[in-house]
């Protein structure tokens, strides 16, 4: 059975466009609760280990200093069915293929400058809340 859970980011281009209220709103109107949430920052080596799976990739060092450049907005969100639904709210990884109306066709800038972060998996989605996220902020 799918999860409840999944974790979310909103990336630094879309916090300092000034886009975290408006993204809120879309998520929060999707029927997503909002379990956790703070405004925060990755070093470059925060940056690295949330991205090790990619470490291999020849985007990997670009993105780590993208993502530790500045403000992000981290948050845990419930809904049934929740990985799978929140990956269609957000829409393809390059703006270019996400669809009309998800929040990276409306929000990306670039494929690498995507707006936001959507967990792929339940396991993911619990060990990346666990990134940010003590045990009593995800009750
Ligand atoms: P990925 O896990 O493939 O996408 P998603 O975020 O949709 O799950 O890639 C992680 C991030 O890496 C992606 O959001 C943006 C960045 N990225 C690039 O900068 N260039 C690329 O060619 C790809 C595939 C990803």
């Amino acid at each position: 059975m799918a999860g409840n859970r999944t974790f979310t980011m909103i990336k630094p281009d879309a916090v300092g466009a000034g886009n975290t209220g408006a993204i809120i709103k879309m998520i929060e109107e999707a029927g997503f609760k909002i379990i956790a949430m703070k405004k925060t920052y990755m070093s470059k080596e925060r940056a690295g280990q949330f991205y090790e799976v990619h470490k291999e990739r020849p985007f990997y060092n670009d993105l780590t200093t993208y993502m530790s450049s500045s403000a992000i907005v981290p948050m845990i969100l419930e809904k049934d069915n929740a990985v799978e639904d929140f990956r269609k709210l957000i829409g393809a990884t390059n703006p270019k293929e996400a669809a009309e109306g998800t929040i990276r066709a409306l929000f990306a800038e670039s494929i690498e400058a995507n707006a936001i972060h959507g967990s792929d998996s339940d396991e993911n989605a619990q060990i990346e809340g666990s990134f940010f996220f003590s045990r009593v902020e995800q009750f």
